[in-house]
């Protein structure tokens, strides 16, 4: 069965306190889902493989560690998925980036798919896919369904925000893939919006509506 992990880190339950504020404005939502997306960085990296490699210090020779294993790639959920790539490249600049278009449809909530563009050697890279919202979870499991199609096998989910609903369904559905999540909130809406969350993602980061 996946991991759920809930950060703990003082510094992104600060951060994600301003990110929920709604006298918060676009371009400091936009700066604090970046950082708050590069602190869970470190998270989701914590189990990369590690190999020895031999370098030389100005002092001596030596044995150190650098990342071993295979290539990461991220995929973030557009739209409001992108306000979280910058943060991650930031740690992993040389991991690619694929793109999984998907919006929820207001009658039926359920995922309608409208892009998709991943490396062309997604099968042979560990994926992490981007969302700030998990709600009812219809999303972020098509969006890793559309991956697993493609040939994908090793894949985390990285959102700011999980209603106790959206985990379920993924969990459900991909039983093979762990959850990091900065917060898991009360409980869905009538709307499917998570309660307390931060309002509508896409249209906090981009300033529509
Ligand atoms: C939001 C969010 C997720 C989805 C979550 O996107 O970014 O992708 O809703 O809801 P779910 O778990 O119930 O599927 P939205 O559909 O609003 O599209 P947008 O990012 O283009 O605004
Ligand atoms: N999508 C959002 O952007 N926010 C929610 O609370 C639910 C879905």
């Amino acid at each position: 069965m996946a991991k759920i992990i809930e950060m703990n880190h003082p510094l992104i339950k600060h951060k994600l306190t301003f990110i929920r504020d709604k006298n918060t404005g676009a371009k400091e939502f936009r700066e604090l889902v970046k950082e708050v997306s590069m602190l869970m960085a470190y998270e989701v990296t914590r189990s990369l493989p590690l190999k020895e490699i031999e370098i030389e210090t100005p002092v001596s020779k030596t044995k150190s560690q650098v990342i071993a294993g295979k290539k990461l790639g991220i995929v973030p959920i557009l739209r409001a998925g992108l306000g979280m790539v910058d943060g991650m490249l930031n740690l992993l600049p040389a991991a690619k980036v694929g793109h999984v278009g998907l919006y929820r449809d207001p009658e039926t909530l359920k995922p309608v798919e409208y892009y998709c563009k991943l490396p062309t050697d997604v099968k042979e890279r560990d994926l992490i896919v981007l969302d700030p919202m998990l709600a009812t979870g219809g999303s972020a499991s098509a969006a890793i369904g559309f991956l697993k199609d493609r040939g994908a096998t090793n894949i985390k989910l990285m959102c700011l925000i999980a209603s106790p609903e959206g985990i379920k369904v993924v969990n459900e559905d991909h039983p093979d893939v762990d959850i990091y999540v900065a917060s898991i909130d009360e409980k869905l809406n009538d709307h499917a919006y998570i309660v307390p969350g931060l309002g509508d993602a896409g249209d906090r980061l981009f300033g529509t509506k």
